[in-house]
């Protein structure tokens, strides 16, 4: 194929983008959205401070703009993410206990149903366990809620919308030998285990120096899958942009049968969260960089 994503469906995956509505009128920035994507995450528009700003009060105007311009044009959608302890409303922020549980799992069923049938994979929790050594879950409200609330999410998500990939996604969980790594992996194994509705892990690869590309990578991506789960590289960015680590995280995805697909988190650099970092495939002027011809190539 001439694109990343033709490319990538010639080998049965996907090649996405995380998009930001505001920009669907840079003409730059969408010609290449059009061109190279055939799966689009919202940046931010899915959140739920997005998307439930009040309680009982669902907003999804921001996210339709994302979801329609990529159906209508045959790109599928990520959606992203139904619970999480960062980006919640204000409202949610606050609360605590049974009535936080019961809202949380609200939000879940709410904004799945709404989306029924029309998204590829959810990111039904995200970010849910602790960086270091520890190995244990990440302390926010919604842990306080309970050890069972990630398994409760995923209940009310799949009740909701039964036939999306329902996924588990976090960061710092591609170095096989890392604790939150083993973390994540001992609670799939779990899951999968006690029949919890879940479909696939998300591998969100933000690699820069403090937690670079390593190449024990493909043997985390196989053994998740071995475990019966699809597994997904969710938000591939990479500092300074390498060629060869590009290539290699390509590599390592083909090589594992149940690695769905690559969405990298953004189009342009200075689309990236981490702009200084020049970590993405098409430079400030939407120019091809070496590590998209280095990605073509693999793919
Ligand atoms: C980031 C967005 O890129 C920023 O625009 C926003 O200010 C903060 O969130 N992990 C995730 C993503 O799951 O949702 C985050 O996105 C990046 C880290």
């Amino acid at each position: 194929g001439t694109t990343l994503g033709a490319s990538a469906a010639e080998k049965g995956r996907y090649f996405g983008t995380a998009v930001a509505g505001f920009k669907l009128s840079d003409n730059t920035y969408t010609t290449i959205l059009n061109r190279e994507f055939n799966m689009v995450t919202a940046e931010n528009e899915m959140k739920m401070n997005a998307t439930e700003p009040q309680q009982g009060r669902f907003s999804f105007s921001a996210a339709d703009q994302i979801v329609n311009h990529a159906r209508s044009r045959g790109m599928s959608v990520r959606g992203h993410t139904l619970a999480w302890h960062s980006q919640q409303p204000g409202w949610m922020e606050s609360m605590s206990g049974s009535a936080l549980r019961q809202a949380m799992l609200n939000h879940v069923t709410q904004v799945a149903t709404y989306y029924r049938g029309k998204i590829h994979s959810w990111d039904v929790v995200n970010e849910a366990f602790a960086d270091g050594s520890s190995g244990a879950r990440r302390d926010s409200n919604l842990q306080r809620t309970g050890n069972d609330w990630i398994e409760a999410a995923f209940r009310a998500a799949d009740a909701a919308d039964p036939n999306a990939k329902l996924c588990y996604n976090d960061y710092n969980t591609d170095n096989w030998t890392h604790a939150k790594t083993q973390a994540v992996y001992n609670m799939v194994r779990d899951f999968k285990s006690r029949g919890v509705p879940i479909d696939c892990v998300g591998f969100q690869s933000h690699f820069n120096n403090d937690s670079p590309y390593v190449s024990n990578y493909r043997t985390t991506l196989s053994s998740f899958a071995a475990l019966g789960v699809d597994v997904q590289i969710t938000e591939l960015d990479i500092e300074g942009a390498s060629a060869n680590t590009y290539r290699s995280v390509v590599e390592d995805c083909l090589a594992v049968a149940r690695c769905n697909g690559i969405t990298v988190w953004g189009i342009r650099d200075s689309d990236s969260w981490r702009s200084y970092q020049n970590p993405l495939l098409f430079d400030g002027n939407g120019q091809k960089k070496a590590a998209y011809n280095a990605v073509l190539t693999a793919l």
